[in-house]
C-alpha cells in the first residue's frame, strides 16, 4: 500500500544510493538539489554508508542501477543487514534502467521485461520488512549502458517528487 505523505514540516531524509557510470548519481544529486530547498537532506553512496547514517532519518530515498535485472550488491547488503532501522522510515524508491522496447534482440527483450528492473525488487523488500513506502518505484532511463540519461528523465524526477510531497 502507498501511503501520500502530507506535510508542510521539514524533514531529515537520506538519499542512499549506487552508481557505476554516474547516472543514478545524476537522478540522485538532482533529488537532493530540489529537497533541501525545504528538508535536511543527505546523499550517501551505498559503499559508504554507516549504520550512524540512519540517525534521525524519516524518509529514505534509495537508488540503485538495474544489473542483472536487481539491484547492486551494495544496496542488498544495506537492506538485508538493516531491516530493523529501515522498518521505521518512510520510503521511496527509483532506479536507472535500459528500456526493454529498445533492445535488440527481441528474445534479449523479452527476458528483460519479464526479468524486471531493480526498483520493484528493492520495493519487495520494503514491503516485506514493513516501511512505510509512499511513493510507487520509479524508474529513469539510460540510453545505453554506461548512459546517458534519456532527454526529460530530470523532468521525470521532478515530477515524482511532486507526487511525494
Ligand atoms: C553488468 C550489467 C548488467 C546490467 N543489467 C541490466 C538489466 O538487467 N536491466 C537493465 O535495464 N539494465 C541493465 N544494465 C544497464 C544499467 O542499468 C545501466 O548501466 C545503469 O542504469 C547505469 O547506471 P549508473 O551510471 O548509475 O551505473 C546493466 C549494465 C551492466 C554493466
Amino acid at each position: 500500500m502507498i501511503n501520500n505523505l502530507i506535510t508542510v514540516e521539514k524533514m531529515k531524509v537520506l538519499i542512499l544510493y549506487d552508481s557505476f557510470f554516474g547516472n543514478t548519481e545524476k537522478i540522485a544529486e538532482y533529488i537532493k538539489e530540489t529537497l533541501e530547498e525545504e528538508h535536511d537532506v543527505n546523499l550517501i553512496k551505498a559503499g559508504d554508508f554507516k549504520e550512524a547514517d540512519f540517525a534521525n532519518v524519516e524518509f529514505l530515498i534509495i537508488g540503485s542501477p538495474t544489473r542483472a535485472f536487481r539491484p547492486t550488491k551494495d544496496i542488498t547488503n544495506i537492506l538485508n543487514k538493516y531491516p530493523i532501522a529501515i522498518k521505521e522510515l518512510k520510503t521511496a524508491v527509483f532506479d536507472t534502467r535500459i528500456d526493454y522496447n529498445t533492445i535488440k534482440p527481441k528474445t534479449l527483450s523479452s527476458i528483460m521485461k519479464r526479468s524486471g528492473y531493480a526498483a520493484e525488487k528493492i520495493n519487495k523488500r520494503l514491503t516485506k520488512i514493513g516501511s512505510d513506502i509512499i511513493a510507487s518505484p520509479e524508474g529513469f532511463y539510460v540510453e545505453d549502458s554506461e548512459g546517458p540519461l534519456e532527454k526529460g528523465e530530470k523532468e521525470k524526477a521532478q515530477r515524482w517528487l511532486l507526487g511525494i510531497f
